[in-house]
Parts: structure tokens; C-alpha cells; sequence
């Protein structure tokens, strides 16, 4: 087989800069204002965030989902609770956040303690979703293997029909997550790979320290 070379991709940052003035003492203001940037610059999925959780061996795993809210300061994406992830979380509920908007040379990185959202918010989001996204996430034992794709288009057919001009019930099985932060990271790329890099700590008294760290 082949060997691949990227060596000589090679791409400078050098749209933005990120200072201590920039720095709010909240935050939330700058997880809000990037957020915002994202959605404003039309870069795809400005809200998509990998999500890292453990195996019961402590292995790492990580996948995509979107982020929905960010309520009280907590992140919030919805998934199944059943999937690979969801028993993961279950178990071990440490787990580590990245947002990266190349369009941007901006990532945020988090780390913190997920729970499970109330379920009257999981159904408030929930009930907001197209009739099919409803009717997918009731059939689908996400991460459990399935026989073939068939297997899935005939629950879907079937369940769809089932509930036609009907309320869809948010299943037991599908709801939301709510991460609370630990530790929030701002990542702004810069030209010579000396990047700029702010690290914000929770302090006792519910402040937040700020520090800058070496590219
Ligand atoms: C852009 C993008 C967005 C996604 N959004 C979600 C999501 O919001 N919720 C979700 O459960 N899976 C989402 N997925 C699928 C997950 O990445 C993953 O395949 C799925 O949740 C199963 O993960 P698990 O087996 O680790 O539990 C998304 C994938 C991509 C590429």
C-alpha cells in the first residue's frame, strides 16, 4: 500500500487575534460571541461539537453531535440514551468538548461533567423537531448493530404511519444532556504557529480565573 504525504499542506492563520482585553471575566460572553461568529460567517454546522466520554476501560471515544442551547451556562445536545455514548456517560460522566471553525482558525475546547437534562426540556425540543426526526428517533437503537439498512427503513415506514396526524411521544430512550464546564479553552489561530490560547478556571467564589497559555 501506498504511504500518504501531507507535509506540504501548509496553511497560515492570521485572521483575528485574541488579547486580554478581549477576554471577558465571564466566559460565556465569549462562548456566546464565537458561537455567534460561526452562525454569521455561514460556516457549516456552526454549532457541530465532538463530544469525548471513556469505554469502561477507560479508553478515550469521541463523536459529533450539535449543540442546541447553552441554558444556565450548561451545554446542551440531545442524543440517545441508550447508544454507545449515552451508557458511556452514564458510567463516567467526565467528558470533554471541542468546537473548531476552520473558516474561523477557532476552536473552544471544554472540559466538564454531563448530566441528564430535565425531561421537560428534552420534550420542549423534542416536540419542536420535523415529524421524521420525531419518528427516527423513537425506532432507531442507536450503536446496536442492525441486520440492514432495510431493517430501519421499515420501522421507520411503520412507525410513521402509525402516529400520521398524531403527536410523536419523545421516547424514554431519547433526551437531552446538559454539560457543565470545568475548565473552557479559547484557541485563536496565528501566523507562525504562535498561536493565541486563553484558559479560564472556575474559582471558589464562582469567578473565573483567566490565563494565557503557550501556543
Ligand atoms: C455533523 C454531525 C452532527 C451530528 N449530530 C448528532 C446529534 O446531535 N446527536 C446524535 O446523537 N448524533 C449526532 N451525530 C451522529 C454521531 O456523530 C454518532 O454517530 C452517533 O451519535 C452515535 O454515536 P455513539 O455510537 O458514540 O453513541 C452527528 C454526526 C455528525 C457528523
Amino acid at each position: 500500500m501506498n504511504d500518504l504525504h501531507f507535509e506540504n499542506i501548509r496553511r497560515d492563520y492570521a485572521q483575528h487575534s485574541l488579547s486580554r482585553k478581549d477576554m471577558p471575566s465571564d466566559p460565556f460572553e465569549k462562548v456566546h460571541q464565537w458561537l455567534q461568529d460561526a452562525v454569521e460567517a455561514k460556516v457549516i454546522e456552526p454549532t457541530a461539537v465532538i463530544v469525548a466520554t471513556s469505554t469502561p476501560d477507560g479508553h478515550p471515544s469521541m463523536r459529533t453531535v450539535l449543540l442546541k442551547e447553552v441554558l444556565h451556562n450548561e451545554f446542551i445536545f440531545y442524543s440517545n440514551y441508550e447508544s454507545r455514548k449515552g451508557q458511556q456517560m452514564k458510567a463516567n460522566p467526565h467528558v470533554a468538548l471541542t468546537f473548531l471553525w476552520h473558516e474561523l482558525e477557532r476552536q473552544i475546547h471544554v472540559e466538564g461533567t454531563v448530566r441528564v437534562l430535565e425531561p421537560e426540556l428534552s420534550d420542549a425540543y423534542f416536540d419542536q423537531r420535523p415529524y421524521t426526526s420525531r419518528v427516527g428517533a423513537r425506532i432507531s437503537p442507536q450503536s446496536h448493530p442492525i441486520p440492514a439498512r432495510e431493517f430501519i427503513m421499515t420501522e421507520f415506514a411503520k412507525e410513521s404511519l402509525k402516529f400520521l396526524g398524531r403527536k410523536v411521544p419523545r421516547p424514554a430512550t431519547w433526551g437531552g444532556f446538559a454539560v457543565k464546564a470545568e475548565r473552557i479553552e479559547f484557541w485563536q489561530g496565528r501566523k507562525s504557529r504562535l498561536h493565541d490560547r486563553f484558559l479560564y478556571l472556575p474559582e471558589e467564589d464562582g469567578t473565573w480565573s483567566l490565563t494565557r497559555l503557550a501556543p
